[in-house]
């Protein structure tokens, strides 16, 4: 948060009991001072009480000697005074006359009737002295006492019992004390925490009646704090505003500033517009795939030209004589490049090399890769053909985006026609183990081609090491894993993970369309609902999935009729045999749970293949209570994120395979291993039981996971990398072309 957005942290709880800390050390002050000095007042009263106790005592000896002192005799007086000693704190009585001193053997050396402490208590008859002698603490009275006081009595006692008395109360005070203090600072907590709540909930009340508008009802200090809140709020949304539309000006600044003057272009083979004929009529359709989705962002951005193959039944008639036409169709923000395609390039280089090959072999997911002569073939030949046309759109300095497995030839081509032109290549599914790669019988050219971009990225670190180690592996080259490069025939090729993202904030979902869509497709509105929405490709976890939901109303028959899986599956690929096969397997999958569990009113599966618009699909995360995105394989997995980001209520949950790469963003998901139908039954039952706040907070973590890294971000990272060599190569442009002006000269 910026110094001067004024927005202020919100209290810690430190600062919240500030106050109540404060009064409890000024509390503890107080009753330490008044214990201390009640401690000395007792002590003194203590001290004088049993003194004045003791000199009682000495007085009443004193008083009965004095009637005796000239009539009895000294032994009888002495026999006497024995009967005394019973009194251990008497420790002695000295009677001094005209008929001698008699006096008790206990202080014989002390106490003689010429001894100065004698004179001292005789002089100060009527004040007891206090003295210690070896260490025994004393008190001594003095009396006159016979026919005109002419005696003396000299009474001494032991003072020890008031000491051990007087250790007692200081003990059993300072316990006291102690026990006082800790009452009294519960009692300040407590009492100070109760009067914060109701504060609390009398400003909350205060607030809502301010909400509410209810005149009147709002106190002076509720309603400055309201007007701080509301100001604090517009400033929030539009600092968020501000940073919601400031990715795409991030990037076109980034472009405009640091290459200026330079065409972009991307080269991906799947267009995002194509024109299908529909009767007499064109329909435009958008792909199902995340490619697209990803890239499209920074060409909306930047502007530029997107390169791809034109598929639409309806293309060639919707674009000019060099396959140019803007995009999008109703607003324009760039140009889209169609590329044509035979029959038997389509067949060999996207069907055959592309699709059987590639895709299988980097997936590993138990579909065997097929590799013919002639597809490889026909994949160099169309990698020409685009090579052809990108260079022809970027010129010879241009910035060119090579995106995916269809073009792995394609970035050395594109060095050959261009050479100034800074290339990279985005590979956005898995890379595989070097033993993995060797499958493919062209492994070294098709490194060879990839490693004529600058930079080669893939949304996972363990992929780019997975590419490092395969090029070492195949092709004399020089691999720094400490840079994370390669240099093959005196070219650097940067190789780095760029995680890729959706934009954000995303469209959000209106729950009241997924209300509208449960009861479109008869789901009683109580029943939990799963929705998976994927291309119908293998690699998803498609058939995987539906073992689980069959393991899980197994496992927990009391959600036969109260769960219904909801499965969307664009059909992608349908001109290879396995991709039809296998929307055939789900079918029949889906028909026998539907058998096994269904009744007339339920279907506990409900699966539409069929090609659904992206404002579709957000009606699907509108009625899910979880996404279900289980691939057994993926680079990415861009729905997971677009689901996640779609929950602005925060209201959903995700089960989501450890096999996609978006799983190491959104930990926060519940991770299951697709192959597992146990596993992944587990996960759905947690996410259909788990409680309201664990959702939320699950769901808060992934949405801030995939706030902090945008689409924007994506495009940034790379095209920041990519600004990087273009303003090396450029500096080096101009000292030659100075160098050749001068020739010239
Ligand atoms: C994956 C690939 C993309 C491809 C998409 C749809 O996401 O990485 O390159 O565009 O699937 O497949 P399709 O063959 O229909 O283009």
């Amino acid at each position: 948060m910026s110094p001067e957005s004024g927005l202020q942290p919100a209290p810690s709880r430190r600062g919240l009991f500030a106050d109540e800390r404060l009064l409890a050390t000024a509390a503890i002050l107080i009753v330490a001072v008044l214990l201390i000095g009640g401690i000395f007042w007792a002590d003194r009263a203590i001290r004088k009480w049993h003194d004045r106790d003791l000199s009682r005592g000495a007085d009443l000896i004193a008083a009965a000697i004095d009637p005796e002192v000239d009539r009895l005799d000294p032994t009888e007086m002495r026999r006497r005074l024995n009967l005394l000693s019973a009194d251990d704190r008497l420790v002695g009585v000295l009677i001094c006359s005209h008929r001698g001193s008699i006096v008790n053997v206990r202080l014989q050396p002390i106490l003689s009737c010429g001894s100065p402490l004698v004179r001292r208590a005789r002089d100060r008859a009527g004040s007891p002295i206090f003295i210690r002698i070896a260490g025994q603490a004393l008190l001594v009275n003095g009396y006159h006492v016979g026919p005109a006081g002419a005696g003396t009595v000299i009474v001494v006692q032991d003072r020890g019992f008031i000491w051990s008395r007087r250790q007692i109360l200081i003990r059993v005070a300072v316990l006291a004390g102690i026990l006082a203090l800790a009452v009294l600072i519960l009692a300040i907590y407590y009492g100070a925490r109760l009067t914060r709540r109701r504060a609390d909930a009398s400003m909350i009340e205060s607030l809502h009646r301010a909400a509410r508008g209810e005149e009147g009802a709002v106190p002076g200090n509720v309603a400055g704090l309201l007007d701080r809140l509301n100001r604090d709020l517009a400033q929030v949304r539009s600092e968020r505003g501000d940073l919601a539309a400031d990715g795409p000006a991030r990037l076109r600044r980034l472009v405009t500033e640091r290459m200026p003057d330079t065409p972009l272009v991307v080269v991906a083979n799947r267009e995002p517009y194509s024109h299908v004929r529909d009767g007499d009529k064109i329909r435009l359709e958008r792909p199902a795939s995340g490619l697209v989705a990803g890239v499209e962002p920074l060409l909306k951005a930047c502007g530029g030209v997107w390169v791809g193959h034109g598929s639409g039944s309806a293309d060639r008639e919707t674009a000019d004589a060099r396959g140019r036409l803007p995009v999008p169709p109703d607003h324009p923000e760039y140009v889209l490049r169609r590329v044509w395609l035979t029959q038997r390039e389509e067949q060999g280089y996207y069907l055959g090399f592309a699709n059987e090959g590639l895709w299988p072999l980097c997936h590993i997911a138990h579909t065997r890769p097929t590799f013919r002569a002639g597809d490889w073939e026909q994949y160099q030949r169309v990698n020409d053909k685009f090579a052809d046309a990108a260079a022809e759109e970027a010129g010879d300095h241009g910035l060119i985006l090579v995106q995916d497995y269809h073009f792995g030839l394609l970035p050395l081509a594109l060095r050959e026609r261009s050479p100034g032109a800074v290339i990279s290549l985005f590979w956005h599914i898995p890379w595989p183990n070097q033993e993995v790669v060797g499958i493919c019988p062209w492994t070294s050219e098709l490194l060879a081609g990839m490693l004529g971009a600058d930079i080669i990225g893939f949304h996972t670190r363990y992929h780019c090491l997975n590419f490092l180690e395969t090029v070492g592996r195949y092709l004399e080259c020089r691999v720094a894993l400490e840079t994370m490069s390669v240099e093959h025939q005196g070219h650097e090729t940067k190789v780095r993970p760029y995680p890729i993202s959706v934009p954000w904030p995303y469209a959000a979902v209106d729950r009241s369309e997924g209300i509208k869509l449960r009861s479109e497709l008869g789901i009683a509105s109580d029943a939990s609902v799963a929705v998976g929405v994927d291309r119908a490709d293998y690699t998803k976890g498609i058939l995987e999935r539906l073992v689980a939901v069959e393991a899980l109303l197994e496992e927990h028959p009391e959600l036969v009729g109260r769960f219904v899986f909801v499965q969307i599956a664009a059909p992608s690929r349908s001109n290879i045999k396995r991709y039809r096969d296998f929307v055939s397997e789900v079918e029949e999958s889906a028909a026998r749970l539907n058998r096994k569990f269904g009744s007339e009113s339920y279907n506990p599966v409900i699966l539409r293949v069929r090609h659904h618009e992206p404002e579709e699909v957000l009606r699907y995360f509108a009625m899910a209570d979880l996404a279900l995105i289980t691939p057994l394989h993926d680079g990415m997995n861009l729905v997971a994120k677009e689901y996640v980001a779609s929950c602005a209520d925060e209201d959903g949950a995700l089960v989501l395979s450890i096999f996609a790469g978006a799983s190491k963003e959104l930990e926060a998901a519940l991770l299951v291993n697709p192959y597992d139908a146990s596993d992944v039954a587990r996960a759905i039952h947690e996410a259909v039981t788990m409680p309201a706040e664990e959702r939320r907070a699950r769901m808060q973590a992934m949405r801030a996971a995939v706030e902090k890294n945008t689409i924007y971000d994506w495009s940034a990272s790379l095209l920041g990398d990519l600004a990087e060599i273009w303003e090396q190569r450029n500096a080096a442009w101009r000292k030659s072309d100075r160098r050749t002006v001068e020739e010239v000269r």
